[in-house]
């Protein structure tokens, strides 16, 4: 049976993205630091391993990787999925804030990828890391997160070029807006009236088309993909101004 760690799967799109692997006949390690959430979410699932561990703390990503070898001995996609979203503006944003997005959203992806490296070139496998649009176009309040997400993108391109000898390939998706909890706790309802209107499908995404396009990039069906940024974003990365006075 395949195995999928998916960081970030207590809920949004790492949830979605899990219950899609399963769906594929796949097992999955679900890490989460929130262990309530985590518990509820992994409740009722079969072939999940709910391993409640911080990607930002160094020691818990040893934890995890050793987890995960003492439940199924092997691993063959790392999602790498678990974000903060902190938006403000430059001059508000302390280093400590800068600090606190780049721990999870930067420093968390590096340090996961390189620890499960070995397993992932065993079996040759894949990683897909979870960056944003928000990493490919810039936009107000978002210093930190925004570059802590065009790094990731860089990162996906580092990888890929070291790891394809190994067989193991690495891509980025990039997510539009998606109505999950990290989403609308730094979305108003002005921001969410923009964004329908910069978005040619003219709506948010689902965690479920974000999902798709994740397990796809994992699946054999991708096997000559890597490299790779794909926005899953309704077309919003793709397009300039205008589209509102197009539409009427
Ligand atoms: N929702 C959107 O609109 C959107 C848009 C672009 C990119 N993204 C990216 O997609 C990813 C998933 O976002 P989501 O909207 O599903 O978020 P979410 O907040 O609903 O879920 C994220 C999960 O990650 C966990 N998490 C956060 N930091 C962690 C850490 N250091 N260690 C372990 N777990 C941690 C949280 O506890 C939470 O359960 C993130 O990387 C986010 O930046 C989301």
């Amino acid at each position: 049976m395949k195995t999928a760690l998916v960081t970030g799967a207590a809920r949004g799109i790492g949830l979605a993205t899990t219950k899609l692997f399963l769906a594929e006949g796949w097992r999955v390690a679900m890490v989460d630091r929130d262990g309530d959430e985590l518990a509820k979410a992994a409740e009722g699932l079969s072939n999940v391993k709910a391993i409640c561990r911080d990607v930002s703390v160094g020691q818990d990503v040893g934890a995890i990787i050793a987890e995960v070898t003492e439940w199924a001995g092997q691993l063959d996609a790392l999602v790498n999925n678990a974000g903060v979203a902190d938006f403000g503006p430059i001059d508000e944003t302390d280093f400590a804030r800068w600090r606190t997005v780049m721990d999870t959203n930067l420093d968390g992806v590096f340090r996961m990828s390189q620890a499960a490296a070995p397993l992932l070139k065993r079996a040759k496998g894949a990683v897909v890391n979870i960056a944003s649009i928000s990493g490919l176009r810039a936009s107000t309040l978002r210093v930190a997160y925004g570059t802590s997400k065009a790094a990731v993108i860089h990162m996906t391109k580092q990888q890929a070029a070291e790891w394809g000898e190994f067989g193991v390939r690495v891509n980025c998706v990039c997510p539009g807006p998606v109505r999950t909890k990290l989403a609308m706790a730094v979305h108003s309802q002005d921001i969410i009236d923009a964004y329908h209107d910069a978005i040619p499908l003219g709506r948010y995404g689902t965690e479920d088309e974000l999902g798709n396009v994740i397990t796809f990039l994992c699946s054999d069906k991708a096997s000559y993909v890597t490299g790779q940024v794909i926005a899953v974003d309704g077309g919003f990365e793709s397009t300039g101004i205008g589209l509102p006075s197009l539409r009427s």
